[in-house]
């Protein structure tokens, strides 16, 4: 018998050396040891990724259902920059909300999620080897999107020691000259942190002004929010239309974020680039789900609220079993999740070892803090999506995991 001859590939073609510079995808890990736990039929609590399990309220479905079976014309290539009724429900929810007026024909975008627009708006600024200022810790795209338009990004760090807010001094002044832009996010994924009020907001102006920089500020989790907490807005900040621009999700908010519904505003200076490249790139988004998002912005908030109140459940839940099994979990003031450094017995494990060695054990899958960046090591992100009945499950395996402590 001939030996199995190994199969050459047919082709040799390289990825472009922009995609081979990304970091490495840091779930992967865990990704294939939550698949292997579920191909053993293992229960896993998957607290991983920041998908939120609660459906779309039914008076979104009912709107979709109907503009998709009864107004074919939705059907065509919707307009790139979102249909008119869509920029200006946004403009007007900015106007109840904040107080701020923005020209719906060219202060505002319809985006297909807001992670398309900021990774397009760094395609449409950068230029090769250009800087660009980003939170480490920081929601992946930012710093990838940067990476993936040819550019450099600059990293200010967020830690508990400067309460997950960017120390401006600390930039210098070369740096934050050569920088395009800026991005930053509150309230943060993956830390949690939050702004007390506006000051930080002011300082970011007044330095966008002195070096000459935009600032994208990233409001994804502006609607999760606990205990009257009221997440301020970039954009109501006097001076801010002049410097920068404010992405939007729809996704947590009204539980769609499979449906790929976002926004931004801002200075129509800034709107302009965005735009023109996803005119080139893509066709926007499609029409019976922006109608979607009319309806998710104009209806009752009822559902928004229903659904923070189910996310503060469950995080008061997990976060009182934590503390109780000698996991010090802070209870956060917004957003969906828990950012916790390592239980003490497990410190001297990096993150992603942590969290290989804890979905192994407990079937618990959460995501190691060095997959947001350098400075998330020694935390883990805990998204509570799933439902309340299995944080009760997950404290008793947590509780197991911790006394054995870590092996050997
Ligand atoms: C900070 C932040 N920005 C943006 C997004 C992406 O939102 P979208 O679904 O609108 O693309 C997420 C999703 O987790 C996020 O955490």
């Amino acid at each position: 018998m001939t030996p199995e001859k190994k199969k050459k590939p047919v082709l040799r073609v390289d990825p472009s050396r922009k995609l081979k510079e990304l970091p490495p995808y840091l779930f992967g890990a865990v990704d294939v040891l939550k698949k292997e736990a579920y191909r053993k039929k293992l229960d896993v609590i998957d607290l991983c990724m920041g998908n939120p399990d609660m459906p779309t309220p039914p008076h979104i479905v009912e709107r979709l259902c109907d503009t998709v079976l009864n107004h074919p014309r939705t059907h065509r290539y919707p307009q790139a920059k979102g249909m008119p009724k869509f920029r200006r429900t946004v403009a007007g929810w900015y106007r109840k909300k904040y107080g701020v007026e923005f020209n719906p024909d060219n202060e505002v975008l319809a985006l297909i999620g807001s992670k398309e627009g900021i990774a397009h708006m760094c395609m449409a600024y950068l230029d090769p080897g250009d800087t660009v200022l980003v939170t480490n810790p920081c929601y992946p795209v930012h710093r990838n999107g940067i990476i993936l338009a040819g550019g450099v990004p600059y990293d200010m760090p967020i830690t508990e020691k400067n309460s997950f807010i960017p120390v401006l001094e600390d930039i210098p002044s070369d740096v934050a000259r050569r920088a395009k832009f800026m991005f930053i996010n509150y309230p943060n994924n993956p830390t949690t942190g939050t702004l007390e009020d506006t000051s930080f907001f002011r300082k970011v102006i007044e330095f966008a002004r002195a070096y000459n920089l935009i600032v994208c500020h990233d409001f994804a989790y502006s609607e999760i929010a606990y205990d009257g907490y009221r997440p301020p807005s970039f954009m109501e900040v006097p001076g801010a239309k002049e410097v920068g621009m404010e992405f939007h999700s729809l996704s947590k908010t009204y539980n769609m974020a499979g449906w790929r519904v976002g926004f931004c505003v801002g200075g129509r200076e800034f709107i302009k680039p965005l735009e023109k490249i996803k005119s080139y790139l893509d066709y926007g988004v499609f029409t019976a789900l922006q109608l979607s998002g009319v309806k998710a912005l104009t209806a009752s908030q009822k559902c928004v609220r229903d659904t923070v109140k189910e996310y503060r459940r469950r995080q008061v839940k997990l976060t009182e079993g934590l503390n109780k099994i000698g996991w010090e979990a802070p209870l956060p003031r917004a957003t969906m999740y828990l950012w916790l450094r390592l239980p003490e017995k497990f410190r001297d494990m990096g993150s992603l070892e942590f969290s290989e060695l804890l979905i192994e054990e407990t079937g618990i899958a959460v995501a190691p803090g060095v997959g947001f960046g350098a400075y998330g090591e020694g935390y883990v992100r805990i998204a509570l999506v799933t439902h309340y009945q299995r944080y009760h499950d997950a404290l008793l395996r947590l509780k197991d995991f911790i006394r054995k402590g870590p092996p050997g």
